[in-house]
């Protein structure tokens, strides 16, 4: 007995402890229950009587050298790492992270789509470049409209030119599919115009169709009548004013009641109480004849309206350039949360 507690003494001394791992592996070895020192008292109890005195005093030494030993090493260890320059502070406050935020065409086309969405539209899309065919003829263009000038078209070639608008989706849709059609097309157009605060060579439209049997202009101005309460506010009115569309007969300019002065004059309807948003019409029984569909069958309407008009109105932004200038100073307050 008296050997052990001294060759224990000496493990003791001589254990090298200098991680928490180690110190936990030397805690384990002579302080846990089955551990040296836990044994050493179990064979306590076979000591002859007149030796428990001595050896249990060695035994109390040990332990205490142990504990001190391990008290010792843990101090020492905890004292490193806080010193430790490389170790991160948890409690130090964290970084501002600035999160992106949407678009704001972004997020008026989303909301022009998710409120056409309820009512059962579905979205589709087309190509950018465009040919003569889908762009005019299909739209019932007659040949010298000014439409089809190169002042107003970036024409690619003799055949292709970049779309002058949506309503090009529409054809494309409806020579590839079978009527019913419930469709919303978004997308970006070009025009060869000057840019200003009000005019840019390429902006963003969103097309409207609807052809199935029996639809009638009254559903038309119900449905825009829904979607401009939806954008603008419940209390918003419409009307419609008689206008001339190739594609469309009869054709028709939508404002909405001024969503900011409520119609009592401001600069932003410039004093008329209403601001025009969109084009509509019913789909002329030429274009639809142009895309296999039987115009005694069917009949629908459609309109077309510029997302960043929309934008514009909504957010009071003056000049549509920065909307393609990327100034993050602009970017960052508009919130997709708040529509
Ligand atoms: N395509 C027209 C434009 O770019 C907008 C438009 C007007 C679309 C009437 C339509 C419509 O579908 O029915 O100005």
């Amino acid at each position: 007995m008296r050997d052990k507690i001294k060759d224990l003494f000496n493990k003791v001394d001589q254990y090298i402890i200098e991680s928490k791992e180690q110190a936990e592996q030397f805690r384990l070895m002579f302080l846990s229950r089955k551990g040296e020192l836990s044994n050493l008292f179990n064979d306590f109890k076979n000591v002859a009587a007149e030796d428990k005195k001595e050896i249990g005093l060695l035994i109390n030494q040990l332990k205490d050298k142990i504990q001190q030993r391990y008290d010792d090493a843990k101090n020492n260890i905890d004292n490193t790492s806080t010193v430790n320059t490389n170790a991160e502070d948890y409690t130090r406050p964290g970084f501002p992270f600035e999160t992106g935020t949407s678009h704001p065409l972004t997020i008026i086309r989303q909301k022009i789509i998710s409120t056409f969405e309820n009512i059962g539209f579905t979205v589709a899309s087309g190509p950018e470049v465009e040919d003569d065919w889908h762009n005019f003829s299909a739209l019932n263009f007659p040949e010298n409209h000014p439409a089809r000038d190169m002042q107003d078209t970036f024409f690619i070639d003799e055949k292709f030119a970049l779309r002058t608008h949506t309503s090009s989706v529409q054809i494309r849709l409806m020579e590839n599919n079978k009527p019913p059609f419930r469709a919303l097309m978004p997308g970006r157009v070009y025009r060869n115009e000057a840019i200003s605060a009000r005019a840019h060579c390429f902006f963003h439209q969103v097309e409207g169709l609807y052809i199935d049997k029996n639809v009638s202009f009254a559903d038309m101005k119900q449905t825009l009548l829904y979607f401009s309460k939806e954008i603008f506010g419940e209390q918003t009115k419409i009307r419609l004013r008689p206008s001339y569309f190739p594609f469309t007969e009869p054709s028709a300019e939508m404002d909405v009641s001024c969503f900011i002065c409520h119609s009592k004059g401001c600069s932003v309807c410039k004093h008329s109480g209403w601001v025009e948003i969109l084009g509509c019409g019913m789909v002329d029984p030429a274009v639809l004849q142009n895309c296999n569909i039987d115009p005694e069958v069917y009949s629908g309407f459609a309109f077309g309206m510029g997302i960043e008009r929309i934008a514009m109105l909504k957010y009071r932004v003056n000049d549509l350039r920065l909307f393609s200038e990327n100034d993050i100073r602009f970017l960052k307050q508009f919130n997709a949360a708040n529509e």
